[in-house]
């Protein structure tokens, strides 16, 4: 076994130097998705310094931080009513990996980071907003599947 054999099976999130590294990425990130007119009008009103802090957690998430997790209903909120577009989505996504493959992320590895964001898409792309009528719905199916749960174990 050599050293490298030991990186590859610590988790991404140590592998590439944790939050310190994190934050760089999603700095120089913002920076090329703010250059684009359709993404900066959608972040006007938007409190960067929090939302940074939201990335850095989702990031960590996406790259194998051990007891990461991010909650779903977070990422659905803050993207609901946007009517991002499949297209934007995409364009984000190229923008990430050119930050990812310049901050020298192996390939094998963008690709699983891009398979864990490409998993909450459905949080992202053209989501809803939810009346408030609707809460209580959506409150009471999550209820309802905890309950399901439950009796499964
Ligand atoms: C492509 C993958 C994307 C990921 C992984 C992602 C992730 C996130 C995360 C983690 C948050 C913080 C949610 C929270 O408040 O806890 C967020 C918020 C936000 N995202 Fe995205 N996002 C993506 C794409 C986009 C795109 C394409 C846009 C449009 C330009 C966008 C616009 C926003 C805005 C404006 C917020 C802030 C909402 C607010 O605080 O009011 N996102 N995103």
């Amino acid at each position: 076994m050599n050293i490298g054999d030991v990186i590859v099976k610590k988790n991404l999130f140590d592998k590439y130097g944790g939050v310190t590294t994190i934050k760089l990425i999603l700095e120089k990130f913002y920076k090329i998705l703010l250059s684009r007119m359709w993404a900066k009008k959608m972040f006007i009103n938007v409190d960067m310094e929090k939302l940074l802090l939201h990335q850095i957690q989702f990031v960590s998430f996406a790259m194998g931080k051990p007891e990461s997790e991010f909650d779903d209903e977070r990422l659905r909120k803050g993207h609901a009513g946007l009517k991002i577009t499949e297209e934007q989505y995409d364009e984000t996504i190229d923008i990430l990996v050119k930050v990812l493959t310049d901050f020298r992320v192996k390939f094998a590895d963008i690709k699983l980071i891009g398979n864990a964001i490409e998993s909450k898409k459905h949080l992202i792309v053209n989501v809803p907003v939810i009346k408030s009528l609707d809460k209580k719905k959506v409150r009471k199916l999550n209820e309802q599947e905890q309950y399901n749960k439950t009796k499964l174990v």
